[in-house]
């Protein structure tokens, strides 16, 4: 039997720690698939998608085509639906099947350093693909939620979907933020100098609160923002938790066993 042949979609793509960390994965459990990183422009993720069902068995999706995937697949799970974001496909007997993962890394990275309780002020910064996962995720568990984006319209359509309310990311102010989440790319390797949120430790001081802080981005570990947070004394749950956890759960869906069991796969 050939290979099955996976892969991640994204633009930029080559930071992905996912090739490394599925291939180890294969290779442990004896399974006979491959998986790449395919580096797809915008505006050639439509010619990139009609060749897909003939090569690969599954994927990845990332930065920025969560969202603008769906179109191009057969069937859309209902919780991913919900979302409006795919972060994993499976090519299940010639059917595309999109699924999101993220929200369940996301909620597993926040719960393992802090309590989710229903009530809490959540700042998401971002409007994307990353955004709408962490935010449903954070609504089913009871929170308040607050979106600020640079493209303050993204954050107004999200909002109007998710009931939350919305600003720019200069809007941000400490004072009611038990949860702050940066899932936008500012901050991303190579410009890790860059923050979305140049002002956070001047605005964690004056506000004197110490929200948990989280980032979505796991190169590098430690975010510009993530540092500044830390310096202020606030708890810091780091991307790659959530990378971790969502890597799990797609991984699970693909071959049908987690990456942690051995023995032959189902199928
Ligand atoms: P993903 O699917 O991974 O969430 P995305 O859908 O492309 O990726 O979303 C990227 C997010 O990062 C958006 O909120 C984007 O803001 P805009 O809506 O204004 O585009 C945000 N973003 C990207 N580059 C940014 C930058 N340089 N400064 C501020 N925000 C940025």
């Amino acid at each position: 039997m050939n290979s099955r042949l996976y892969c991640v979609i994204g633009y930029p793509v080559k930071h992905s720690l996912s090739p490394k960390l599925h291939n180890g994965r294969f290779k442990k459990l004896k399974i006979k698939a491959r998986y790449f990183q395919e580096e797809v422009k915008p505006e050639k993720l439509g010619e990139f998608m009609r060749g897909f069902k003939e090569k690969y068995s599954g994927a990845n999706v990332t930065i920025p085509h969560k969202e603008k995937v769906m179109k191009f697949l057969d069937e859309v799970a209902p919780e991913a639906k919900k979302i409006g974001a795919v972060n994993v496909i499976v090519n299940r007997d010639g059917k595309l099947v999109g699924h999101n993962t993220d929200v369940v890394g996301a909620i597993a990275a926040l719960k393992s350093d802090v309590k989710i309780i229903k009530g809490q002020y959540a700042v998401i910064l971002g409007a994307g693909g990353a955004a709408r996962a962490v935010i449903y995720g954070l609504k089913n568990a009871g929170s308040h939620v607050l979106i600020l984006n640079r493209t303050v319209e993204n954050a107004e359509k999200l909002a109007a979907e998710f009931d939350c309310k919305f600003g720019a990311l200069e809007d941000f102010d400490a004072t009611n933020c038990d949860i702050l989440i940066n899932t936008t790319s500012v901050g991303m390797w190579p410009k890790i100098e860059e923050t979305p949120l140049p002002n956070l430790k001047e605005n964690l001081r004056a506000a004197n609160k110490k929200p948990v802080v989280m980032d979505v981005i796991y190169r590098p570990k430690m975010t510009r923002m993530l540092k500044d947070a830390k310096a202020c004394g606030c708890k810091v749950v780091i991307g790659e938790k959530m990378f971790l956890a969502q890597a799990a759960e797609s991984f699970k869906l693909w071959v049908g066993k987690t990456p942690t069991s051995s023995g032959t796969p189902r199928r």
